[in-house]
């Protein structure tokens, strides 16, 4: 269960062992309203909570360490990225909220790092695919990343103590209430992201977000249809299980094996059927960030980043129905779906499976 697509990184934290914790993420139900400081307590194996939960204007700015984010609508969700240039594998226990919106006392996400974003709700979670410039968010250039969620190899999470809260999630009245999703999962790395952020009611939440499939990054975690410059809002079913595939009739479940061997799924990931995408500009998305830029260096001008849309009001969005093929018609929107828009899910998962082939490779010529 160790987090990363790093085999290196993996070998290294199998050398040390790292016992479980009796309080996990995962079961640490922190109401919005009752966040504390820090929610991780444990300081053994791999220290102390790097930032902190509680987020406000002091904290907001390029050099907040807030670990507090938010996945809630195609224009207002937060990655997790290091808080310096680095690698995912070398920070995934500190890193730290980038946010597309100001207000909450994250960071913010640099203008001109999403290169096209997918969002899918479903009935059991939030899904938010998209390419990125990640070397905006300190990932260094060439990094295939790895795997953050709210599980991690000792229970703490990664980052450790990482929440995560959505207004549009059931449970929220609105989009001035959040509920905490305790289950979920983020792949970052190799100029994509992938993130589920399932509904801790619902009893299948563990396994929508089941985070144990580590290694075959976001095709199989997070099979979905994104595309190049295409930034749309979708609603969709809910996919099958991580890991389980229906083959002659049975639904079989596939499980990863243990480090050192390569990971190599016996079935294709379809997405789940999707309708009623409506796409957007990103400039009309992301106006908050468009005068955020990246410059890791600046720290002392970090509280002096500001947004374009200072006052606080919502972003007006220009709204036109997508004119592509899958969004013709919601009755059809399912085979289409499947038919017709596997481009963006091929395109990640054979450059994180060759990601991992690679470092798998190198990994066994040291070994
Ligand atoms: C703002 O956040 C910081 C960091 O978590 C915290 O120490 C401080 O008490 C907060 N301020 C208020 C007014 O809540
Ligand atoms: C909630 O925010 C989203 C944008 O993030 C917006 O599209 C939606 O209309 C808002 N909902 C309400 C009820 O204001």
């Amino acid at each position: 269960m160790v987090s990363g697509l790093f085999i290196a990184l993996a070998a290294s934290s199998y050398a040390a062992a790292q016992s479980f914790v009796s309080d996990p993420l995962i079961d640490k139900v922190v109401p919005y309203t009752a966040i504390p400081y820090q929610v991780d307590q444990h300081t053994a194996d791999r220290g102390p909570q790097h930032g902190y939960n509680i987020c406000n204007s002091t904290t907001e700015g390029q050099s907040s360490l807030c670990q507090t984010g938010f996945v809630n609508h195609l224009d207002d969700f937060c990655l997790f990225a290091p808080p310096e240039l680095s690698t995912i594998g070398d920070t995934e226990g500190i890193e730290v909220a980038y946010c597309t919106k100001p207000g909450r006392g994250t960071r913010l996400i640099p203008e001109g790092t999403f290169k096209g974003v997918q969002l899918v709700k479903s009935p059991g979670y939030i899904q938010i695919v998209g390419f990125i410039d990640q070397t905006k968010l300190n990932i260094q250039q060439g990094d295939f990343g790895g795997e953050l969620d709210s599980g991690g190899q000792d229970g703490r999470g990664n980052p450790i103590g990482g929440l995560v809260y959505s207004n549009n999630l059931p449970g929220s009245s609105g989009n001035d209430s959040f509920v905490q999703s305790r289950h979920w999962t983020f792949f970052i790395g190799g100029d994509q992201f992938c993130l589920k952020v399932c509904d801790s009611s619902n009893p299948n939440a563990g396994h929508l977000c089941e985070h144990i499939y580590d290694r075959i990054g976001c095709a199989y975690n997070a099979p979905n249809n994104a595309q190049q410059n295409v930034f749309e809002s979708c609603e969709g079913e809910d996919m099958m299980p991580v890991g389980t595939y229906v083959s002659g009739g049975q639904t079989l479940t596939w499980t990863q094996p243990p480090e050192g061997v390569e990971p190599v799924p016996p079935y294709t990931p379809t997405p789940a059927a999707s309708s009623n995408c409506v796409s957007f500009q990103s400039e009309s998305l992301f106006a908050a960030i468009a005068s955020v830029t990246a410059s890791v260096s600046e720290s002392a001008s970090a509280s002096t980043i500001t947004s374009t849309n200072s006052n606080g009001q919502p972003t007006t969005i220009t709204r036109s129905v997508s004119s592509s093929a899958r969004g013709s018609g919601s009755g059809t929107a399912s085979a289409a779906g499947a038919a017709n828009t596997n481009d963006g899910v091929r395109a990640m998962g054979i450059s994180i499976v060759a990601g991992v082939s690679g470092v798998l490779l190198s990994a066994l010529m040291f070994a």
